[in-house]
């Protein structure tokens, strides 16, 4: 029975494949791969569905703020960002002309590189659960496809090492986060830039605002390449403190005490003065990624904008979620002011600005957008 389903699932995969290197499908069944947990309740894809922009969208109790793992008890303290365009992050480094951070994989960047990420969460007691590597071995070996794929791909010689077979583990899955698949570009914005969609009035105001250096704020982290550049992620993979504050309930139902050090918090940085910053996160799918920050403390991207706004427009002082003040940073002292300086926004530069995120959508995802 179970091999009928995994040749069924196998051929589902395939269908759907057709543009994917050998690799490339590897990588792609063991995402998918429930059996690679202990208790074989949870694969990547549970919290990075491609359903759903590559986020954890099942309701956990903690209105998808936060993944719970396999165990079924332990949340985490921080939310599943989008595994896709995760490829584009530069190794994690430190840039002595901007004198920053760049680059790395997770909210802190602690793991460099795709294939680094990618062997973290079989292993984390809070996720999948494995007890080493060679646990997990044993479950590829368990399944014949894999053992077959392994010798072809990695050598006949492969599972005699099980630190190399991890290893060949984790450069399959990152060869799938690598593929177009995950990373297409054909959101509005794409089309536009190939002369496929028309930007309503709202959306183009919202572009000229989010590319605007001038009056506007979110060109100095959100933008790696310009306006109307192929291939724009959204981000410019620095480090910074926007002032995010606690979420209080997240912290209430999975019992976390500590302040988050943010990119302090990554081993590789002792630096006092990077306490509490974080990835620019892109903003490609960011409409169906919700919700939002490091910790999912705001549900709806409007807040977002208007939180941003807080920093220019006094008029700004209310969270419209919680309809209380603004609650206060997690970290105060490392905040980015500078750079979140701009003109306030009115409500109507409010909507286009959500307006001009929405279009950043994959086109498979646009029914998810809520109007
Ligand atoms: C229990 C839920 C869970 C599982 C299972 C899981 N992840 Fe994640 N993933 C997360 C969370 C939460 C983060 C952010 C953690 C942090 O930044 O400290 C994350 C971060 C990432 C990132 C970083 C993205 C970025 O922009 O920084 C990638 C890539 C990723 N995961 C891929 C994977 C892969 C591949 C697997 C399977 C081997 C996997 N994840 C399994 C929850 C999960
Ligand atoms: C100083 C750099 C900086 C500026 C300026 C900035 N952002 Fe951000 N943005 C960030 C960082 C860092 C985060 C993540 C913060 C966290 O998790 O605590 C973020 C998070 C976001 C998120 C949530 C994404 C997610 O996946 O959770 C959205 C949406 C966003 N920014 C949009 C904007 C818009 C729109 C502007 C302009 C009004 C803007 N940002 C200006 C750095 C910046």
């Amino acid at each position: 029975m179970t091999k009928i389903i995994m040749i069924a699932s196998l051929l589902f995969v395939n269908i759907y494949a057709n543009q994917l290197t050998q690799e490339q499908i590897l990588g792609k069944t063991l995402f998918f791969d429930k059996n690679l947990s202990q208790n074989r309740t949870q694969a990547c894809a549970t919290c990075h569905n491609p359903d759903s922009g590559f986020i954890d969208d099942r309701d956990n109790g903690v209105a998808k703020m936060a993944s719970m793992g396999d165990n079924g008890t332990s949340i985490g303290d921080r939310s599943a960002p989008t595994a896709s365009y995760a490829k584009f992050s530069p190794l994690f480094h430190y840039d002595k002309k901007e004198k920053a951070y760049v680059g790395g994989q997770f909210w802190d960047g602690r793991a460099s590189t795709l294939e680094d990420q990618a062997g973290g969460p079989p292993l984390n007691p809070d996720e999948m659960g494995m007890m080493g590597k060679k646990e997990v071995v044993n479950r590829l070996l368990e399944n014949l496809y894999y053992v077959s794929s392994f010798k072809k791909l990695y050598g006949n010689e492969i599972f005699n090492n099980p630190e190399k077979a991890f290893e060949a583990l984790t450069k399959s899955i990152a060869s799938f986060e690598r593929s177009d698949e995950v990373s297409p570009f054909d959101s509005k914005y794409d089309r536009f830039l190939r002369d496929e969609y028309d930007l309503t009035a709202l959306e183009d105001l919202g572009k000229a605002l989010f590319f605007s250096n001038n009056n506007n704020s979110c060109s100095s982290c959100h933008v790696l390449k310009g306006e109307d550049k192929e291939g724009e992620t959204f981000t410019n993979y620095q480090y910074h403190n926007i002032g995010t504050p606690v979420n209080k309930d997240l912290r209430t139902k999975n019992g976390a005490k500590r302040l988050d050090d943010g990119l302090l918090a990554n081993p590789a940085v002792t630096d006092k003065t990077q306490r509490g910053k974080y990835k620019v996160p892109t903003l490609r799918n960011v409409a169906v990624t919700g919700p939002y920050m490091h910790n999912g403390v705001f549900s709806d991207l409007k807040t977002v904008v208007e939180f941003y706004d807080k920093y220019n427009n006094t008029q700004r002082s209310i969270n419209p979620e919680t309809g209380k003040k603004w609650a206060e940073p997690e970290i105060e002292d490392t905040i980015s002011k500078e750079e979140l300086k701009a003109k306030k926004l009115t409500d109507r530069k409010v909507e286009a600005l959500v307006a001009f995120m929405k279009l950043l959508t994959d086109k498979k995802y646009e029914h998810l957008i809520k109007e």
